[in-house]
């Protein structure tokens, strides 16, 4: 079944205190953007990337582009502040998607099998996200004080892709837009507009490269990875 993905990459990456774009950092001398990307473009499901990006960064991720080819991305689409800006924008760029996924551009290591079952999942419920069991306890705090220790087992860590029918996620887009509500996800605008959102069991791999320690686990899941693909 073919899908459609905007993949986003138009953040600045603070948390990763690389002092540029988090997306630039290589994993085993690779931009991390480029492993993303090519997951991507090995899947034969995938008919095109909108590949959303800073307006100042244009240049140098065109000259990427011409480093490491990706064939899929046909043209670069420019974000917004906010990484639901930069949605909209992605969304907007699309002309023929049914199913459309969103991705972060940080998240390299998602696999082809869950992303079909993703998208298949999407194609039956309208809407469905990656999420993994919570291994935390999670407790409620305010002002140092413990308030409650919300039941594990109904927690789940969401992670991206998500993937809707296009017409869910722009309706929940403009919606959110026109309400001024803004989510962390693009599934939290579509639960807003009324849509049940399914959830597709992932894998704990598929890890958002937030933090600089991220860039250890990174090494360390891609050459597990690499002994068994
Ligand atoms: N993103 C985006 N446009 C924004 C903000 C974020 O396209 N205005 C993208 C990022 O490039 C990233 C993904 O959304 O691939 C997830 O966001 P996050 O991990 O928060 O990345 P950054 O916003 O770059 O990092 P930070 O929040 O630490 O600054
Ligand atoms: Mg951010």
């Amino acid at each position: 079944m073919k899908y459609e993905i905007i993949v986003l990459a138009a953040g600045q990456g603070k948390r990763m205190k690389a002092g540029r774009n988090k997306q630039f950092l290589t994993i085993q001398n690779v931009p991390l953007i480029i492993h993303t990307l090519q997951k991507f473009e090995q899947d034969p499901w995938c008919s095109g990337i909108a590949l959303v990006v800073n307006e100042k960064e244009v240049e140098i991720f065109e000259e990427l582009l011409i480093e490491y080819p990706i064939q899929k991305v046909q043209s670069l689409t420019v974000g917004g502040d906010e990484r639901q800006h930069s949605v909209y924008n992605g969304l907007k760029s699309l002309k023929q998607a049914q199913m459309v996924l969103i991705h972060d551009g940080a998240r390299p290591f998602v696999q082809q099998n869950t992303i079909h079952e993703l998208v298949e999942k999407a194609a039956s419920d309208k809407a469905a996200v990656l999420a993994v069991p919570v291994k935390d306890t999670i407790k409620r705090v305010e002002q140092g004080t413990v308030i409650e220790t919300v039941e594990r087992s109904s927690l789940w860590a969401i992670q991206t892709p998500q993937a809707f029918l296009f017409d869910v996620v722009m309706d929940a887009h403009e919606k959110a837009k026109t309400n001024e509500y803004l989510g962390t996800d693009d599934a939290s605008l579509v639960e807003k507009a009324g849509q049940k959102v399914s959830i597709v069991e992932g894998n704990y791999d598929n890890i958002k490269l937030t933090t600089p320690e991220d860039l250890l686990y990174a090494e360390a899941i891609l050459t597990k990875l690499n002994r068994t693909e």
